[in-house]
């Protein structure tokens, strides 16, 4: 066609003008004519603005058209997978996915009847489980020890065990938040703290946190769970900074935000199995991809503020060529 090819940039909202219904985003598509997808300015533009070093080419590629370093996304047939929270809801699509996809997964749960359940409704013998809580460090331990022995390795790690609790501020207790802190931020850099030597000493490895929107657009009585969420984006950031790139390409750090789900956490949204091609997505992201990032289901999300947010507006009306709209 030669020209066309659209560039979706997702961008944050300052909190006091977005929507409930925009989740505190807000979706800007960029027209680019095709000669210009690798034009060197172009790259830096999106360099300096988004902290995108893809360039446009990487942005707002769907998971359909975005291809690996092959050319076609992971094979997964070699590959043992750890997902936490495989006994429901997202957890349990993504083990089911994974499996039937070739991966083998070793899952984490607290309710052993879930995890069976999981295991059966995932491709026969690709599933195994241990029965833990991932904020106990020796079940965590027990976790990763199991998928080594059964594996050799561990080449993916979801990050997706959370709890939920709707209580209001007020009447929350110290337990309340020990509870939501030690499974949605302890719980996961404890499995993070196990899973990175492994994939550090083989070079390779995928780690993907889920996180939400909560802590853009807090949920009322939801503020412990809001934090937690807060902290997994942050988390996220801080071990990408701690892994040197040039030594470690393909060891790779993504936040994963599904969007709203039906599970037991809410009663409305996409079915869980709807978010297994986005995590499958970020998991086949290329060596030397984006890492310490998060992604909105399968689109890169950009954090607008400051210095890059003006620059980008200025920059962004005096591009010739570049035309925005929302
Ligand atoms: N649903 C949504 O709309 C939505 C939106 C944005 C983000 N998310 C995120 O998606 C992830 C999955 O949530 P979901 O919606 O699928 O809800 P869910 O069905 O309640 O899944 C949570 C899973 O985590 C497990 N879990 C909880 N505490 C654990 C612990 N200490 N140790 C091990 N496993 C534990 C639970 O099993 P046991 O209780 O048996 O341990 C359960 O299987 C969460 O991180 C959530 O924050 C969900």
């Amino acid at each position: 066609m030669g020209v066309g090819n659209d560039v979706v940039v997702l961008e944050t909202l300052p909190y006091h003008t977005a929507s409930p219904r925009s989740h505190g985003f807000r979706k800007l598509r960029c027209r680019l004519p095709a000669s210009f997808e690798h034009h060197p300015a172009l790259k830096l533009y999106f360099r300096i603005v988004y902290g995108v070093a893809e360039g446009p080419s990487f942005l707002g590629k769907s998971r359909d058209s975005f291809a690996n370093s092959e050319g076609k996304v992971m094979d997964f047939s070699d590959k043992t997978v750890v997902v936490t929270g495989a006994g429901s809801g997202i957890g349990r699509a993504i083990a089911i996915g994974f499996c039937s996809d070739g991966a083998s997964v070793m899952g984490i749960g607290r309710t052993s009847g879930d995890l069976e359940e999981t295991a059966r409704l995932c491709a026969a013998g690709k599933m195994h489980f241990v029965v833990g809580d991932v904020a106990r460090p020796e079940d965590v331990e027990r976790l990763f020890s199991g998928a080594v022995r059964r594996h050799g390795k561990v080449d993916i790690l979801v990050n997706n065990a959370a709890v939920y609790p709707k209580v209001a501020f007020l009447e929350s207790s110290q337990e309340d938040w020990s509870r939501v802190i030690s499974t949605n931020v302890i719980g996961m850099a404890l499995c993070c703290r196990v899973a990175l030597p492994g994939m550090l000493a083989r070079g390779v490895g995928r780690i993907i946190n889920i996180g939400s929107f909560a802590w853009k657009g807090p949920i009322r009585n939801s503020s412990a769970y809001s934090v937690s969420k807060a902290a997994v984006h942050v988390l996220t950031k801080s071990l990408a900074t701690e892994i040197d790139r040039s030594q470690y390409p393909d060891v790779l750090i993504n936040e994963l935000m599904p969007g709203v789900v039906r599970t037991k956490m809410s009663e409305t949204g996409i079915a869980p199995i709807d978010v297994y091609p986005h995590v499958r997505f970020v998991a086949s992201l290329p060596r030397n991809g984006p890492t310490g990032r998060a992604f909105v289901q399968s689109t890169l999300h950009i954090e607008d503020y400051g210095l890059r947010a003006r620059l980008k507006r200025f920059v962004g009306r005096a591009s010739r060529g570049l035309v925005w709209s929302e």
